[in-house]
């Protein structure tokens, strides 16, 4: 009998281990990817089908996403070209990419998307790619916390680390613009307004431009 507890202990610390041991994704971050593939897929499509809820699936082995080989923390999330577009324009929430705290290159290229709903506070991002969608408007990327907004130099050292957004192919506002400019860490922009020459709308605004190379239009 007591051979029979100790070698069931056993299995279960095993699984347990193999469940949520050092080699797997946070149980945090394959949570939140099987949100994010919820909600391309919403409400009839298939797509991320290697994305598998089986508990213990080790989701830096799945299709798209790029853990970091030290922490196994999801580092690049490739969902360009990802949602059947027969399903229409769509929102994304951001809020769904937030527990995905070490990410720094998420690509959401060609995917019709026509919003990313609420702030994209997502502090490593470097990369973000949006191109081929129908954006209007730029996310919001790093919202102020009020202690933040009453102080400006920190605010400065605390604010996204975006060195490459790509938002070519958009129909963005003009107005877009501006909420660009606020994003001072970027050093490649590629950008296409409808008609207009990105270098004739940088000259309207307080960007620096010798901090950037224009890419596209
Ligand atoms: C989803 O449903 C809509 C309407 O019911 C249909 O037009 C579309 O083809 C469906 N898409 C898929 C991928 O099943
Ligand atoms: C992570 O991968 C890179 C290249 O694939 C390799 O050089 C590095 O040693 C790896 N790091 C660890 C901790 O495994
Ligand atoms: C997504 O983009 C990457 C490069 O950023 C490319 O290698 C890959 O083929 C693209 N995937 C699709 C499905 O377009
Ligand atoms: C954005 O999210 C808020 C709160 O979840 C919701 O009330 C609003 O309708 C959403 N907007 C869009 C365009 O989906
Ligand atoms: C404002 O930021 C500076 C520099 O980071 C810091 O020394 C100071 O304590 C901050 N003040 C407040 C009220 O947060």
């Amino acid at each position: 009998m007591k051979r029979l507890i100790w070698c069931m202990w056993w299995t279960w610390a095993l699984l347990v281990l193999m469940g949520s041991g050092g080699m797997g994704c946070l149980e945090e971050e394959r949570n939140a990817l099987l949100g994010i593939k919820a909600a391309f897929n919403s409400p009839n499509g298939s797509s991320l089908s290697s994305w598998s809820d089986d508990y213990g699936s080790n989701c830096c082995g799945w299709k798209r996403v790029v853990c970091d080989n030290a922490t196994s923390r999801v580092a690049r999330l490739y969902l360009n070209n990802t949602r059947d577009l027969d399903l229409g324009a769509w929102v994304i929430k951001a809020s769904l990419f937030l527990p995905l705290e070490e990410l720094q290159v998420l690509d959401l290229s060609e995917n019709h998307l026509s919003d990313l709903n609420e702030t994209l506070h997502l502090k490593k991002l470097k990369r973000l790619y949006l191109s081929n969608n129908f954006l209007q408007q730029i996310p919001a990327l790093y919202k102020q916390t009020s202690m933040e907004a009453q102080n400006l130099s920190s605010n400065q050292l605390e604010g996204p680390n975006l060195e490459v957004l790509d938002l070519l192919g958009n129909t963005l506002a003009n107005d877009a613009l501006l909420d660009i400019a606020r994003i001072t860490s970027l050093k490649a922009l590629d950008i296409k307004f409808g008609g207009l020459s990105a270098s004739t709308l940088m000259e309207g605004t307080p960007m620096k431009m010798h901090s950037f190379f224009t890419i596209g239009n």
